[in-house]
């Protein structure tokens, strides 16, 4: 659709004024998908107009629901028509967070089809732990020709250990154990604020879930799950991106819509490279510093440092002074911005998992691509302060988590607009 188009980014001074975060991308994707367990009508609010929204409509529609979305981003489910169990490759290779229906498909009709989900720019990204849950709560699991065939009589809920705390995974499980007989202990779960909040989507449905957001939930199966309206979090990587840009510019920006604890990580690493911070009730001001101190990043699963955020921060410190060093602990292969960013004169050198980023006063513009989602944001945040003109192609990426980002960054008085490829 927009691969023809692309951002171009001038050099812009501090960055001013106030900014609304949408609803969260990572919760609203596995919402939806929750609402293939109810036969009676969801309402959820303040869902973003983003790229991957759309496709998980397109999904939803494909397997029999009834969907409408209006223009106030409230979404309304009508699960009750819905007749299919197989989520065809075209749908699901368009957007790995499809691989999400498999749990309420299963649940639903004790039987379903999914395509794997394909390759990802960012790591192998393999789903063996969604797979095992399914096994551990009863299911036949068959892997052939690129799909997931899953099978049960009927689920029965089980102590079900995880290997690592996958969101995906966890969000996977919950679903399905949510309509299984007897009682699931998830341990080693995901502890990420979307799970909590899918958590809360279901539990207003019906479902028994409890310890959501620590690393052991526990979820007691029930009949059936009724209708709802819920109202998304907010979007804490999308308001984290923007707190950079007031990091970066050297600017004084007004977050509002965002959930203080859900940006702590990154509001504390702002503090230590010499931004000032001020919480408010649903707000955060943060204002650029003079010059920007370098620092240590490790990502890590929640309340860790966000991955999402990494490739935001590399940017940043391209221009902060001094030596910073960024381990990737989450995905084996989230560096493909550092290509990108050193062709804009970044100094970054990469050691396996880890990234050492030497400062430099200046960055210049330069034709550069989004090579993934969080990369591309990176790349805005770095053309901000490149002296010239940054040209970013591959911009679908950006739009599947960023709703019209170089808007709400001109309104904040950036040089960035959209064109359309020659
Ligand atoms: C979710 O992806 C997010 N996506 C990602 O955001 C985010 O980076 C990630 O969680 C980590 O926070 C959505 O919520 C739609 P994982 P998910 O399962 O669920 C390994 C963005 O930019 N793993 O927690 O796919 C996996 O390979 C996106 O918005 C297995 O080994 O992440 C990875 O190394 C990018 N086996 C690690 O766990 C499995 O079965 C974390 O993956 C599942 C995962």
């Amino acid at each position: 659709m927009n691969k023809q188009h692309c951002i171009v980014v001038r050099k812009s001074g501090p960055l001013e004024g106030r900014v609304r975060i949408d609803g969260a991308k990572n919760s609203v994707l596995p919402i939806m998908a929750a609402t293939l367990l109810c036969e009676q009508e969801c309402i959820i609010e303040d869902v973003p107009k983003l790229r991957d929204v759309y496709v998980m409509i397109d999904l939803l529609k494909t397997l029999g629901a009834g969907v409408e979305f209006s223009e106030d981003g409230v979404l309304r489910v009508d699960g009750s028509k819905v007749d299919k169990w197989s989520a065809p490759y075209e749908l699901v290779r368009k957007m790995r967070a499809s691989f999400l229906v498999l749990g309420p498909l299963l649940a639903r009709f004790k039987r379903t089809m999914v395509s794997m989900p394909g390759g990802c720019a960012i790591g192998t990204r393999p789903i063996d732990l969604h797979l095992k849950g399914f096994e551990a709560l009863g299911a036949k699991i068959n892997v052939e020709h690129g799909s997931v065939e899953a099978v049960a009589n009927e689920l029965v809920g089980e102590r079900i250990y995880l290997d690592f705390p996958s969101v995906g995974a966890t969000e996977n499980i919950i679903m399905a154990a949510s309509l299984a007989k007897g009682t699931t202990v998830l341990e080693n779960a995901a502890e990420e604020p979307e799970i909590v909040d899918l958590a809360n989507f279901l539990n207003s449905m019906g479902a028994d879930i409890k310890g959501a957001g620590t690393n052991t939930i526990t979820i007691k199966g029930v009949e059936r799950l009724g209708a709802t309206t819920h109202r998304v979090i907010p979007d804490r990587i999308e308001a984290g991106t923007f707190m950079v840009a007031a990091a970066i510019t050297g600017g004084d920006i007004m977050v509002d819509n965002i959930m203080l604890e859900h940006v702590k990580p990154v509001a504390a690493k702002l503090r230590e490279i010499g931004c000032t911070i001020t919480e408010f009730e649903n707000g955060i001001r943060v204002q650029g510093p003079d010059s920007i101190s370098n620092t240590t990043i490790k990502t890590l699963p929640h309340p860790g440092f966000p991955t999402d955020m990494q490739a935001q921060f590399m940017a940043l410190m391209s221009v902060a002074n001094g030596t910073s060093v960024i381990t990737e602990t989450v995905f084996e292969n989230r560096f493909m911005h550092a290509t990108e960013l050193a062709r804009m004169g970044a100094e970054i050198k990469i050691e396996g998992r880890t990234a050492v980023v030497r400062g430099t006063p200046k960055l210049a513009g330069a034709k550069v691509d989004a090579t993934d989602l969080r990369a591309g944001a990176a790349l805005i945040l770095a053309g901000l302060v490149s002296e010239g003109e940054t040209v970013i192609g591959q911009i679908h990426h950006i739009e599947r988590g960023y709703v019209h980002i170089e808007n709400k960054l001109s309104q904040l008085g950036a040089d960035i607009r959209r064109i359309q490829q020659i």
